[in-house]
C-alpha cells in the first residue's frame, strides 16, 4: 500500500454503511452514475436492510463526504447455491489513482470469498477500462456481454465472473 493511501485509510477508515450515510451516498451515487444511480429510498429499502441478500457494504468518508464506496451481496441461486455479487463500486473523483478503488475492492471481494461463495459476479460498462483492470487483477473474467444493460449512452457492459480456486483436498 503506498503512503498516501494508507494516511487516506487511518485518517478516514472504512465502515460497514449506517442509516446516516444514505442521504450522502443517494448524492454520491448520483454525481458518479448519473441516470444508473441508486436513490435513497433504494438504499434504504433495497440494500441497507436488503431482505433477499447479505449486504457487505463499506463506505469511506471523507472530509468532504463520502469519499468511495463499494457494495457487495451474498445472494442465494436457483440451485440453493450461494453466490457474491459486486453491485456498485465508485471512488469521488479527488481520490481516484491513488488504490483506494483497488484497497476497497479487493476487501469486498476478500469478505464475499470468505462467506464460501461459488463464485462472485459483476456488470461493468464495456468502455471501463480501470474497473476491468482491476477486476481482472484479481482473477475476474469476461462472461458475455449484456446488451443495453445501462440506460444511457453506450448502454452495453461486460458481466465478469470470478471462480474460486479449488482448495487443495485435506486442507
Ligand atoms: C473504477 C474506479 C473504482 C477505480 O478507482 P481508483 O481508486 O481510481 O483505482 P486505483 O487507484 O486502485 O487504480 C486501479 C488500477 O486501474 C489502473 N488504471 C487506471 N486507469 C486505467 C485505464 N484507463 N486503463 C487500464 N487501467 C487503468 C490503475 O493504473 C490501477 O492499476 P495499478 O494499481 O496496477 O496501477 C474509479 O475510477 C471510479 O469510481 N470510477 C467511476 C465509477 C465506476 O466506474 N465504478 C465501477 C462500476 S462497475
Amino acid at each position: 500500500m503506498n503512503s498516501k493511501l494508507k494516511r487516506f485509510i487511518s485518517q478516514y477508515p472504512p465502515h460497514a454503511i449506517e442509516e446516516s450515510d444514505i442521504a450522502d451516498l443517494a448524492v454520491f451515487d448520483k454525481l458518479i452514475f448519473a441516470e444508473d444511480s441508486f436513490d435513497e429510498q433504494f438504499w434504504r429499502n433495497d440494500i441497507l436492510n436488503n431482505p433477499k441478500g447479505t449486504e457487505i457494504i463499506r463506505v469511506n468518508k471523507g472530509p468532504e463526504g463520502i469519499a468511495a464506496c463499494v457494495q457487495g451481496v451474498i445472494k442465494t441461486s436457483k440451485d440453493t447455491s450461494q453466490y457474491g455479487e459486486v453491485g456498485s463500486i465508485a471512488i469521488a473523483k479527488e481520490y481516484r489513482g491513488m488504490g483506494l478503488g483497488t484497497y476497497m475492492f479487493d476487501r469486498c471481494i476478500e469478505r464475499l470469498l470468505r462467506q464460501h461463495v461459488s463464485y462472485v459476479v459483476m456488470q461493468t460498462h464495456i468502455k471501463n477500462s480501470p474497473m476491468q483492470y482491476m477486476a481482472k487483477q484479481k482473477g475476474f473474467v469476461i462472461s458475455r456481454t449484456l446488451t443495453n444493460y445501462y440506460k444511457s449512452g453506450i448502454r452495453d457492459a461486460y458481466e465478469m465472473v470470478l471462480i474460486p480456486a479449488a482448495k487443495p483436498v485435506g486442507s
